[in-house]
């Protein structure tokens, strides 16, 4: 198929609410030695891009100004020095941004083939929230088989995932989630105990659902309001791993609580990271994480696709907070 030399892409007007996300028309980005153009099917959405779009949040240098952190789709072009991959394989990617248009070029070591078993389109609910999980639960919180973890946001995007990935690798897992509704969706995909933190007190229904005290690892994305119930509720040698701050990212906690029970606070972000750094994560979660969705035993959880020109609406669900899983845009 002919590559364009323009293509429809999603423009902010100006920093501010989501009628600012406009279609327009953008030249189709040149594809490095190192790259591969890829034909978007889909593209993620994610709350990141929601910050950005009110100008909170800016690309890191050298990123496309498109919103856009993961796409998949075939591939249109590969570049002169990329080898593995064909014209028209099936393909999904991490972005620093350039999702929310017809085609984008990637890094080739940041791509992934579309497993075997998922619908090309779905894969675009794939790369962020596998990275982010694989390497904040996995590689900074160290979850292991047989210990417990909390998640906090369960019904988000990334909750849906650190959910079924967790259950996969022999944990127990606990969220937290703002309904009866999303509650009830996080224990169908395998939480032992989700909590309506809108009703319950987290920490004492946690507690009582764990059994033994506490739980090993946190995945937290609230921050400050919940920063001493979340140590409060780590068990010895348990770690606390912050993915994000929509409480506030500062806070006053009891040191003694860290001493005592030797605790470990971290915390990491993904898109800062180098091509490098994150191609060690993709390398990663292709030998571990891959074959799990090649057998069906974890699958991403879609809420509802929509099309690329409905960006505004999907960043609207997003914000109303009624989602379960991941929202999508098709070209
Ligand atoms: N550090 C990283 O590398 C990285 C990478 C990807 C994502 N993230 C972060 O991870 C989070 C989830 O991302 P996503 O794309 O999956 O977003 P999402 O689907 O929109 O999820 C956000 C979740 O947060 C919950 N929430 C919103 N406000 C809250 C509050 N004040 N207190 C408690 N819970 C609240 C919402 O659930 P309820 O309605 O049930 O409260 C919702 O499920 C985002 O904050 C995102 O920025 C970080």
């Amino acid at each position: 198929m002919q590559i364009p030399r323009t293509m429809r892409a999603i423009e902010i007007t100006e920093p501010g609410e989501p009628e600012v996300l406009v279609i327009g028309t953008r030249a189709v980005p040149p594809v490095g030695a190192g790259d591969l153009l890829i034909r978007v099917a889909a593209a993620g959405v994610n709350r990141a891009d929601v910050m950005q779009r009110r100008g909170s949040y800016p690309p890191p240098p050298g990123a496309s100004d498109v919103l856009g952190l993961e796409v998949s789709g075939t591939v249109a072009a590969v570049g002169e020095a990329v080898s593995g991959w064909r014209v028209d394989d099936a393909v999904c990617a991490l972005l620093a941004g350039g999702g929310y248009a017809e085609y984008c070029a990637v890094p080739a070591p940041l791509c992934l083939p579309v497993p075997g078993g998922i619908d090309v389109v779905d894969a675009a609910a794939l790369p962020e929230v596998v990275l982010t999980v694989w390497t904040n639960v996995f590689e900074r919180g160290r979850l292991t088989a047989g210990e417990t973890l909390l998640v906090h946001g369960g019904s988000s995007g990334i909750g849906t995932m650190a959910i079924q990935l967790a259950r996969a690798f022999g944990s127990r897992v606990f969220v937290t989630a703002g309904s009866a509704e999303k509650c009830a969706a996080c224990e169908a995909l395998g939480a032992d105990r989700a909590v309506n933190y809108r009703e319950t007190d987290f920490v004492e229904a946690v507690r009582e659902a764990a059994r033994d005290g506490g739980v090993d690892v946190i995945l937290d994305m609230v921050g400050r309001d919940y920063l001493q119930r979340n140590l409060d509720l780590l068990n010895v040698d348990g770690r606390l791993v912050i993915i994000a701050l929509m409480s506030g990212a500062t806070a006053e906690v009891n040191l003694a609580t860290l001493m005592r029970r030797r605790l470990l606070v971290t915390g990491s972000t993904l898109r800062a990271r180098t091509v490098e750094q994150k191609t060690a994560v993709v390398d990663a979660v292709r030998k571990r994480v891959w074959p799990l969705f090649e057998t069906g035993r974890v699958r991403p959880v879609i809420h509802q696709r929509l099309r690329l020109a409905q960006a505004a609406e999907a960043h609207r669900v997003m914000e109303a907070s009624t989602h379960i899983g991941k929202l999508l845009l098709v070209t």
